[in-house]
């Protein structure tokens, strides 16, 4: 089979992840979620006590720190010097700073270095919100998935094991960050112009895993 990079980008909520695993499981492809490593620089961040807005510091900390993503059952593992804190980065707290960690300019360029490397050997379905427009400009295949923030919001409820918010308290923080990720100087969010459009606000997540698989299918 022929190996080609798909790029999967949008706002928070907006399915990606879920999206992204099926697709990458159906062709037997690896999957990379770039926001975990924004997340991981957060938790580091905020582990060792920095303030998330000392760009210098946050730049210096994601300079030293060792980021692994590995493959498991449970889906995409992330390492931080050899701990694993796959079960930290998905909190109230890390969501509060991570748009902030995103936006450091020498952050995102360390990152998306590391992204470009895993995506060296072709065969990946990476998720994020840059992708096309930046990481992957020449990926093969790219998709931009969007949903209302409402639909979003339900959707992250959803998959919290313990939510740690209201509905109501996740729209209006995505909203907040989706507002950050799309105007900030930086690789903002933004649709390639070669990305295809899904609004998966009124669709199954069977029928967004179609679609996306089915632009594949002229390279498989
Ligand atoms: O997809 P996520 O919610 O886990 O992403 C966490 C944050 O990281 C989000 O605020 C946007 C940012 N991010 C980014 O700026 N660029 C990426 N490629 C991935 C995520």
């Amino acid at each position: 089979m022929n190996r080609f990079n798909i790029a999967l980008d949008g706002p928070a909520g907006a399915g990606k992840s879920t999206v992204a695993r099926l697709v990458a499981s159906s062709l037997g492809f690896v999957y990379v979620d770039t926001g975990a490593m924004y997340r991981a620089v957060t938790w580091k961040v905020l582990q060792l006590g920095l303030r998330p807005d000392d760009a210098e510091e946050v730049a210096r900390a994601t300079r030293e720190m060792d980021i692994k993503l590995a493959r498991s059952d449970r889906g995409q593992l992330v390492y931080v010097d050899g701990e694993d804190i796959t079960d930290y980065i998905r909190s109230a707290e890390i969501n509060k700073c991570v748009s902030l960690i995103a936006s450091n300019p020498q952050v995102r360029e360390l990152l998306v270095d590391k992204q470009k490397a895993l995506a060296e050997g072709k065969g990946v379905v990476m998720d994020g919100r840059d992708i096309g427009t930046k990481v992957l400009p020449d990926a093969e295949v790219k998709v931009f998935l969007t949903a209302s923030a409402r639909r979003r919001a339900e959707r992250r409820y959803a998959e919290a094991a313990r939510p740690d918010q209201t509905i109501e308290e996740m729209e209006a923080e995505i909203s907040n960050r989706d507002r950050i990720d799309s105007s900030r100087e930086v690789s903002p969010l933004r649709k390639a112009d070669d990305a295809v459009l899904l609004d998966t606000t009124e669709m199954e997540l069977a029928e967004v895993v179609d679609a996306v698989l089915s632009l594949c299918r002229s390279y498989v």
